[in-house]
């Protein structure tokens, strides 16, 4: 996959975190780092990323989905990701582009799954059905307790429907990332998202790496 000289093959690398891990704020440099190492790189987000997709993710988001189901909401996930992958992600992938994406599945197992409840065996089995085989390549958990980020996202106001959610809800959000990214140990890396955004970038940095050189 990665680096056998000066030609880099296409990755498809993840950022997951609960709200206020400063995924946004990291996403550009780890864009960077891959930028530098001679990566064609397109940076995108989920839910989001292609037209249809980020128009799902208006509904998702907005004060309108508020009265949304459970089932309804993964849906919509789903067909969000359907798009994006069909779009933007596969096409970026097979022309040899590096895709970093601002979350992706295991999004869905934290919060539909951890968060809302859902069995992780549904959301599986939608998985096998949209992606038909296709998981990062590298995935970057940032991760904080749920207080220290909470208070991050607050501060920075504007709260979507997820961020009004309570502390409960993100404890098993956080827990769900957490036992995945250890139960995925050859694509994930940990990465302690408490301290300040110069000590967290360069853990991000070092964790890339490290799991780029394999
Ligand atoms: P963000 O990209 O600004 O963090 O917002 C996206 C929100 O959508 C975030 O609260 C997490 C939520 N989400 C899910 O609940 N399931 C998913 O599969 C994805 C990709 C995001």
């Amino acid at each position: 996959m990665i680096d056998t000289g000066t030609e880099r093959s296409a990755l498809f690398v993840t950022l997951e975190g609960i709200e206020g891990v400063g995924k946004s704020t990291h996403l550009a440099a780890v864009a960077a780092y891959l930028r530098e190492h001679g990566h064609d790189v397109v940076v995108t987000r989920e839910p989001g990323g292609a037209p249809v997709a980020e128009a799902i993710r208006d509904l998702l988001l907005g004060a309108r989905g508020a009265a949304m189901s459970h089932d309804a909401e993964l849906l919509l996930m789903f067909a969000a990701r359907a798009e994006h992958l069909d779009k933007l992600v596969r096409p970026a992938l097979v022309a040899g582009r590096t895709v970093v994406c601002d979350r992706f599945t295991d999004a869905t197992y934290a919060y539909q799954g951890g968060g809302r409840g859902i069995d992780l065996a549904r959301i599986a089995v939608l998985e096998d059905l949209i992606q038909a085989g296709l998981q990062p390549d590298l995935t970057l958990l940032l991760d904080a307790p749920v207080e220290v980020a909470l208070a991050r996202a607050r501060a920075r106001g504007g709260a979507d429907r997820f961020e009004l959610e309570r502390s409960a809800f993100f404890e098993r959000v956080r827990a769900v990332y957490l036992k995945r990214a250890m139960a995925a140990p050859h694509r994930t890396r940990i990465v302690d998202a408490s301290g300040t955004p110069e000590t967290v970038a360069a853990l991000l940095i070092a964790a890339l790496a490290e799991l780029a050189r394999r």
